[in-house]
């Protein structure tokens, strides 16, 4: 990413209103007791298990109150998100926290992961971004290790900053990300396209295996 969207990507995402409103019961069913995510969530081994963009982790929240965790890496690019869930999970064992720089999985190492997922925030990413992600999947999973990536399915407007998208998508396809995935080395076992809120197809979850 350019440092001018990195710059956006800090602004928007750092004191945002968002976090609060998404620890709703209404909005953690968009993601848990949805099947479109669930049948595909209850295939990862979460012994070692990661979440790429975690905001204030109310996804990890969720699975460690509902799922024997091994360990958890909780990443962000916004370090007042790593700061507040620090504070959240400070009673959790077993769990690192890192600060990126927006497309990379350093401090993870090589082969290290079970599982990792991501969930609302990989549709806002940049195409480039979530090439550099991919390969750094396919470098932290340990041999038969999955990843569970919700993404982009709009592309419509290329060129535009994710901002100016519908629901703030930024440039992906399926197709394109199901290539992106190959030429990273990764599997693709399951894509599903589905609707967001009022728009039809918009979104995407892939199940990746290395
Ligand atoms: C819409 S919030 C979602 C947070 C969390 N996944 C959730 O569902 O509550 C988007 C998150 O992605 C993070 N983010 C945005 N671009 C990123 C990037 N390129 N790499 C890592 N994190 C990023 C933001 O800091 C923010 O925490």
């Amino acid at each position: 990413m350019s440092n001018k969207i990195k710059q956006q990507i800090k602004n928007d995402w750092s004191e945002a209103p968002y976090y609060d409103l998404v620890e709703s019961d209404s909005a953690m069913r968009y993601f848990w007791g949805n099947p479109i995510f669930d049948d595909l969530f209850e295939k990862l081994d979460l012994s070692k298990v990661a979440e790429l963009a975690c905001g204030h982790g109310r996804h990890s929240d969720w699975i460690a109150k509902h799922h024997d965790l091994g360990s958890l890496v909780l990443v962000d690019i916004n370090k007042s998100n790593i700061d507040y869930c620090v504070e959240r999970f400070k009673s959790t064992p077993n769990v690192k926290f890192i600060v990126n720089e927006g497309s990379d999985l350093k401090g993870i190492p090589d082969n290290s992961l079970t599982a990792l997922f991501c969930y609302d925030a990989m549709v806002h990413f940049e195409f480039d971004d979530v090439f550099s992600y991919l390969i750094e999947i396919y470098r932290c999973l340990t041999p038969n290790g999955m990843a569970l990536l919700h993404h982009s399915n709009n592309d419509k407007q290329p060129g535009n900053l994710y901002s100016q998208n519908i629901h703030w998508r930024n440039y992906m396809s399926a197709s394109l990300f199901k290539h992106m995935a190959i030429r990273a080395g990764l599997r693709v076992l399951e894509q599903r396209v589905f609707d967001w809120g009022d728009a039809k197809d918009l979104d995407c979850v892939t199940l990746l295996q290395k």
